[in-house]
């Protein structure tokens, strides 16, 4: 959810600072203690010639895509290249920053964070860029049109073999519905994609369309359906999406779901509802290695996050939910789990604008959650302090790797949402760790998640298991 009428992220970012000092203490010595033991693991790491061949490969893997690049670029520009608007924003005085210069539609720096259909990915045109991923380029599909699957996150189906990607489809007019209004699109649908390799995508077209009449109904155009997520329930047989449904100023904020016995629809939607009573904006859906499946929603006001598990069904939660995170104000959640510990990547709350992403890991899914630091590795400064400029929306393993992930990020283009980008990155857990790290003075040493800045990259041999 991208509420325009957010605190001031100071407010959001100092929130979790009462925490207590010492505990803060204990998580720097702790990280410390993390990062020497980790050291040191990697020098005996280094010298064992026992390896097993699998791991010594899933290692290599990996370490080509934890390698860390440098991204250069000036900011502030240099003054003849600063955008006279982006200035005019920030008074004379203060230089335009980073942030000020991605939202600028007139800005030189323009290109460079949204480059153009040139440099578009292609995946009819195969040659040297074929099967890489390059972050926040425009990314056609098999029809030579811009992927149109925002906020999303992607389903692999088991029986045929595919991975959908399901995500909403915001190719209309950005427009404000009134003068305070946020940027928006008007809901058209979501939009379905498949690939056996995770590069060429099919569109399977609109797999649940916006209302265009009824105004009552919660898909009514004038609306908003964000971020829907798809499982297979194994129990019934079918997909199951839940979405954030709201009204155009995000005072509805409800989650929908909807229903289908094919991966690429149509769903039919059900209904939409405040879990327990509560505010829910964004959102996300995770099924554990049990099957069990559970809803985590931003709510109260976006200052905490609830997670509750579905019911057998997939189709309600069930009256269990816990507060985690509580007075964090984290938002865009991403579930993923590796080696019984389980993960979290949220953002802050900031509006369309990027801000710094949080890692979290627990040992149960209902919590207690423990904030375990920004994730971003490589770039410079400015990236990892924006994310790469983009908002976390999915994590989506990959069962050849194990402790290999990608992390789908949307990089939002308020004036003009249609054309906002996809920033796909390799997420890693650990220095490759493969023994649960001690507990140091009862607080858990959590390993590290990554996520690695690559302007290209592609996901190495052995990623699939069939
Ligand atoms: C292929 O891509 C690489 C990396 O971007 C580049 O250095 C190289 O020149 C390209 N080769 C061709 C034939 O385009
Ligand atoms: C309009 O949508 C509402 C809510 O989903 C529904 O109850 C009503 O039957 C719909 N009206 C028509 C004419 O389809
Ligand atoms: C949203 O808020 C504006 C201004 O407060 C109001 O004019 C408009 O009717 C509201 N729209 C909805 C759908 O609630």
């Amino acid at each position: 959810m991208r509420n325009k009428h957010r605190k001031p992220s100071a407010y959001c970012s100092n929130a979790g600072s009462k925490y207590s000092l010492s505990l803060l203490t204990f998580i720097i010595w702790g990280f410390v203690g993390c990062v020497l033991m980790i050291h040191f693991y990697h020098i005996i790491h280094h010298n064992d010639q026992e390896e097993t061949e699998v791991k010594l490969s899933n290692h290599m893997v990996t370490r080509e895509l934890e390698e860390v690049e440098e991204e250069n670029f000036q900011i502030p520009p240099p003054r003849g290249k600063r955008s006279p608007r982006a200035v005019l924003r920030r008074g004379p005085r203060k230089p335009p920053t980073a942030i000020d210069e991605f939202l600028d539609e007139a800005s030189d720096m323009r290109p460079f964070f949204f480059p153009g259909r040139r440099n578009a990915v292609d995946p009819r045109k195969g040659g040297n860029y074929s099967m890489h991923f390059y972050p926040a380029r425009i990314w056609l599909d098999t029809d030579g049109n811009p992927i149109q699957a925002h906020g999303g996150g992607i389903l692999f189906d088991e029986k045929s073999e595919t991975y959908y990607w399901y995500g909403e489809n915001k190719d209309g007019e950005t427009y404000h519905a009134h003068k305070k209004g946020a940027a928006r699109v008007d809901i058209i649908g979501v939009s379905c994609y498949s690939s056996k390799d995770l590069w060429t995508w099919k569109n399977e077209g609109i797999v649940l369309p916006g209302e265009e009449t009824n105004i009552t109904h919660d898909l009514h155009k004038s609306n908003v359906l964000e971020r829907p997520k798809v499982l297979y329930n194994d129990l019934t047989g079918q997909y199951i999406m839940w979405m954030h449904i709201d009204d155009a100023n995000y005072t509805k904020a409800s989650v929908g779901v909807a229903i289908s016995s094919s991966p690429t629809g149509p769903f039919q939607y059900l209904y939409s509802k405040q879990p327990h009573g509560f505010e829910s904006r964004d959102m996300t859906i995770f099924k554990d290695d049990d099957g069990k499946a559970y809803l985590i929603y931003s709510s109260v006001d976006n200052s905490e996050l609830h997670v509750s598990p579905l019911t057998d069904d997939y189709l309600d939660v069930t009256r269990v939910v816990r507060r985690i995170l509580v007075g964090q104000h984290r938002e865009a959640p991403t579930l993923f789990k590796h080696e019984r510990t389980y993960y979290m990547i949220t953002s802050g709350c900031t509006g369309w604008a990027p801000n710094q992403a949080l890692a979290h890991a627990a040992d149960k899914i209902m919590g207690p959650w423990e904030t375990i630091g920004n994730p971003c590795v490589g770039g410079n400064k400015v990236f990892r302090m924006t994310t790469f400029f983009a908002q976390s929306t999915f994590v989506l393993p990959l069962p050849g790797i194990p402790g290999l992930f990608i992390f789908m990020a949307d990089r939002w283009n308020p004036p003009e949402l249609r054309d906002s980008r996809y920033v796909w990155l390799p997420l890693t857990v650990g220095g490759l760790a493969d023994e649960p790290l001690e507990y140091n003075f009862g607080f858990p040493l959590w390993s590290r998640v990554s996520i690695y800045w690559h302007k290209r990259w592609r996901l190495p041999q052995g990623w699939r298991t069939w």
